[in-house]
């Protein structure tokens, strides 16, 4: 079977997870492998290369990840072998198989010390072990398959109608008489059914490698992103009563102060307008509406 014919597979790994779930719904009209972490372990070596020689896909979408950023920093052997030590297997059997390779990263390879959004020229230099094991993983991308055949698409605050940020502060609004937040982490949401067009856009443009950026536009706090959702949800009558927000929760993990990602390169290359950050949060109340 010739790999690269439109009729091979493409393999999604993580397609349990946040992300992985839409990229297989957006992704439902084209021949998809979606092994279960169970069917296919990607710290198995072995088994990775079993799997692409017995199935062929034409290309991988690594959606897979140790993405428990706390625990990172104490079991770092599993955050390196999932983030790293997997990518660079799932770079060299794409290789071998002359497949392409879609893997996801994070704004947390960024120090977070800019106070504008990084761009894909920006160099990374990680502060945390989870960052650090992502950086490496892109490390090990890039030097292990050839770059027309690779695509890393870094985003951050990802988004869905169950679960993530959007989904712990919307639950804290209806269910706490007053809320606590986080105001020294700015970066951007990314409403997951986005992240999902762009890769299944991606998959169907092969002439399209490199790095990009894509989230939503524009640097906002979880403090000011819970006030937004505040105040869309009181207009929507979502809620019903106004919670007093105070800025102050101090987190014990040091996180990137500024990780925002400007997502020019991907509008300029892929025509994909990036939406405003505040059309996140009325997605998500959307979602949220009581079906009738
Ligand atoms: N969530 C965010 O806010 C965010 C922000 C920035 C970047 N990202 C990146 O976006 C990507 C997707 O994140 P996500 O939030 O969708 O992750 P997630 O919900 O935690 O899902 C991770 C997926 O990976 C699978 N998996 C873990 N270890 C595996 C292994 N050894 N072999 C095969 N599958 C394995 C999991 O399966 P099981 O559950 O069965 O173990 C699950 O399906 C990741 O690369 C992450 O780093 C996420």
């Amino acid at each position: 079977m010739n790999p690269l014919t439109s009729s091979s597979p493409i393999l999604v790994v993580g397609a349990s997870g946040l992300l992985g779930s839409f990229v297989v719904k957006h992704l439902k009209n084209s021949p998809l492998l979606t092994p279960s972490h169970a069917q296919l372990d990607i710290t198995q070596r072995q088994q990775v290369f079993a799997f692409m020689a017995a199935h062929q896909p034409r290309l991988i979408i690594n959606c897979a990840a140790y993405t428990d950023v706390r625990a990172s920093e104490h079991t770092t052997h599993l955050a390196m072998a999932v983030n790293a030590v997997a990518v660079q297997t799932l770079a060299e059997v794409s290789a071998q198989h002359k497949a392409r390779l879609i893997h996801i990263s994070t704004d947390y390879v960024f120090a977070g010390q800019k106070t504008t959004p990084y761009t894909e020229n920006d160099t990374p230099n990680p502060q945390t072990v989870y960052g650090m094991s992502k950086w490496q993983g892109e490390q090990a991308m890039t030097h292990s398959l050839k770059p027309e055949l690779g695509v890393i698409l870094r985003t951050s605050w990802l988004c869905s109608p169950q679960q993530g940020l959007l989904v712990a502060l919307f639950s804290q609004l209806k269910n706490a008489p007053e809320l606590c937040l986080e105001d020294r982490i700015t970066s951007s949401p990314t409403w997951v059914h986005s992240l999902a067009q762009v890769i299944a856009i991606l998959a169907i443009q092969p002439h399209l490698h490199g790095v990009f950026h894509v989230s939503a536009r524009g640097a906002v706090t979880p403090y000011q992103l819970a006030q937004e959702l505040q105040t869309q949800a009181l207009e929507k009558g979502l809620l019903v009563t106004q919670k007093i927000l105070r800025t102050g929760y101090k987190d014990t993990l040091v996180r990137p102060a500024y990780s925002s990602l400007c997502g020019q390169k991907l509008e300029k290359k892929l025509g994909w307008q990036q939406e405003p950050w505040q059309q996140v949060v009325t997605k998500f109340l959307a979602s949220q509406q009581p079906h009738l």
